[in-house]
């Protein structure tokens, strides 16, 4: 059963949230803890045994592929246009051409997930991952029975009833059922926030009597908006950094500068991840990611997003303080 699975990853979507990185950069391609979004996604999948994935591709979906055909080429990838962004829903269920009545594990594109998913493709149940959140109000939400199933899930609920947020990562034993009853909300136009969405085709699925059980999901790491990537970045790098040494250079770790990256005369960290082509010089950086072939030089930064090739640069002040003076630089 395992073996059989395929993954689905929809990406299409435009991350207006990430402006500006995403108006030359696909969300997914942004970095995060030393590698892309989509890298940490897919790096998971070979220890499940999953060797096939179909990614949902739209808004820069060229640059998704390029990237994708030359670091995996030991996953077996298609990839699957969605002219116009019409929901998740939408999203996966063009998939089916590929996916068929195999498993399905549904993986979002800009979430990067810490969960058994070995003992979750074992457990042979159609099953998705959910987090008990303080403010359920915010989330689309699982209600169950007590025993594990699911019994209702509802978007952003004014009156919770439970504090489990569905967090972007679904397992269904069988692609057939759930295909079916995507395009049963399309044929019947069922949608929320005028988009087709899967939570819909869920809960279609369980009022037809299929038992959808749910996965504790311990890390929910999103990456949709630049204050969100910064923090997963933070966690991730205290999960996953090892000590770093720069000569010339002090570091508080945790720290990741990808090879073929330059600092020269800085105090990084913490919480810094530098992407390969970088070149940090004279400056002071901390809580930031520095994409490929950025430059940042003479400058204090923090919490900073540097896109790729893009260029940061200050300059040293120059003060004739006389005795007793106070100068503040805000
Ligand atoms: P989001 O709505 O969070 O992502 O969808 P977005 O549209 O890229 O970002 P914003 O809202 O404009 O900032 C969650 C995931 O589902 C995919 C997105 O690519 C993202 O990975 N998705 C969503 C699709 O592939 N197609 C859709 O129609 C909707």
């Amino acid at each position: 059963m395992t073996r059989d699975t395929i993954a689905i990853i929809p990406v299409a979507g435009v991350g207006t949230r990430l402006r500006p990185h995403t108006h030359t950069l696909p969300k997914v391609l942004l970095h995060v803890a030393g590698k892309p979004i989509l890298a940490h996604i897919l790096d998971d999948l070979p220890a499940l045994g999953i060797t096939r994935a179909v990614l949902i591709v739209g808004y820069m979906g060229e640059l998704v592929r390029e990237y994708v055909d030359e670091h995996y080429r030991h996953l077996h990838v298609d990839y699957v246009e969605q002219p116009e962004r019409l929901g998740l829903g939408h999203a996966v269920s063009l998939a089916e051409p590929y996916a068929g009545d195999r498993p399905v594990l549904i993986i979002l594109g800009d979430t990067i997930f810490e969960a058994d998913l070995e003992g979750v493709l074992a457990g042979g149940e159609n099953s998705i991952g959910v987090k008990a959140v303080a403010d359920p109000h915010r989330f689309g939400i699982v209600e169950t029975d007590g025993q594990g199933r699911v019994t209702r899930m509802v978007e952003k609920p004014e009156e919770p009833a439970s504090d489990l947020a569905i967090t972007g990562i679904y397992y269904f034993t069988r692609g057939r059922p759930l295909f079916e009853a995507l395009a049963e909300i399309q044929r019947r136009d069922i949608r929320t926030r005028g988009e087709f969405q899967l939570t819909d085709a869920m809960q279609v699925l369980v009022a037809g009597g299929t038992v959808i059980t749910t996965f504790p999901v311990q890390g929910w790491y999103d990456c949709g908006k630049t204050e969100t990537l910064l923090e997963t970045n933070r966690v991730l790098l205290d999960k996953r950094a090892q000590p770093v040494q720069i000569p010339g250079s002090v570091v508080h770790g945790p720290v990741l500068v990808a090879a073929g990256a330059t600092v020269e005369n800085c105090i990084l960290g913490p919480h810094v991840s530098v992407a390969a082509g970088a070149l940090l010089r004279n400056a002071v950086v901390r809580d930031s990611i520095v994409n490929e072939n950025a430059t940042v030089e003479d400058i204090m930064l923090e919490s900073s997003v540097v896109g790729e090739n893009a260029v940061v640069r200050g300059g040293f002040r120059r003060v004739n303080v006389g005795d007793s003076s106070e100068v503040f630089f805000t």
